[in-house]
């Protein structure tokens, strides 16, 4: 299930991944709304998006809160630093019943580390860590960790699977279906949300091969049968 006349809220929508992920979905039919800390530069990115995308897509940039308020699937992508003062400032505009899509990645870059280790976080990982913050019946999911913001920003269809890992598999199914509406991308259920720990490594692992031989990697699982793909 998605419904296109529903928006799709994409928290820290402004940056990379953000913006690469609401290019796609625009393209694919979806309402989207890019949020920011600061609703004008939220509607700057919505019209460089809506540029590129056709004049028909739906798009609209608001102001984080208004963006929660205004929809019930968001997605977060910001960095992992800013995530938790992030969801607490935004916890009473979350409505009850929301999906909310966690793609942040504990990066050591955070802490003035490397990009291509994780830090250590005490919830598991970045996602459970959400779900520790978000109100009482909103479901976190995670994906998208491992989709590069480059090649979202291409017109190609990408090489990619997004694995998504969450404990309520109607809201997981929901967000496959979202993933596999980018073109190229099989969405595989990943499990539990407790999986995100490892979802997150794989992504400082892609950034150190990416380092290291000068490209855009991303994962394919082989071997499942048919229907693990959507
Ligand atoms: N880049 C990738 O290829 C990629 C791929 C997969 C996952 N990710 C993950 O997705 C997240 C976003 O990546 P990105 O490269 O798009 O990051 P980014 O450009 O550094 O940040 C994205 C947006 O987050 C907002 N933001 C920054 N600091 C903030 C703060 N202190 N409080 C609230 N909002 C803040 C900013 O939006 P406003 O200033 O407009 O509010 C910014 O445009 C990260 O956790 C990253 O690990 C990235």
């Amino acid at each position: 299930m998605s419904d296109a006349s529903r928006p799709i809220a994409i928290l820290g929508g402004t940056g990379p991944a953000g913006m690469g992920i609401a290019l796609r979905w625009a393209r694919a039919g979806e309402t989207i709304i890019i949020g920011s800390r600061d609703a004008h530069r939220a509607q700057e990115t919505a019209d460089k998006i809506k540029e590129r995308a056709g004049n028909q897509t739906r798009i609209s940039g608001m102001d984080n809160a208004a963006a929660c308020a205004a929809a019930n699937t968001l997605v977060l992508t910001v960095p992992f630093e800013s995530q938790a003062a992030l969801l607490k400032q935004l916890k009473p505009a979350i409505r009850s019943g929301s999906i909310l899509i966690d793609a942040t990645v504990a990066l050591a870059a955070s802490v003035g580390g490397r990009a291509s280790r994780t830090l250590g976080v005490w919830q598991g990982s970045s996602a459970q860590q959400a779900a520790e913050l978000v109100p009482k019946g909103v479901n976190v999911v995670a994906a998208f960790h491992n989709l590069s913001a480059e090649l979202l920003d291409g017109d190609d269809a990408l090489d990619c699977d997004v694995i998504v890992c969450g404990d309520d598999p109607d809201a997981s199914q929901i967000v496959r279906k979202l993933a596999a509406k980018i073109p190229g991308v099989r969405a595989i259920d990943g499990g539990k949300l407790e999986n995100a720990r490892i979802l997150e490594q794989m992504t400082a692992l892609l950034i150190g091969l990416n380092t290291r031989h000068k490209g855009h990697g991303g994962i394919r699982i082989t071997g499942l049968p048919p229907q693990a793909y959507e």
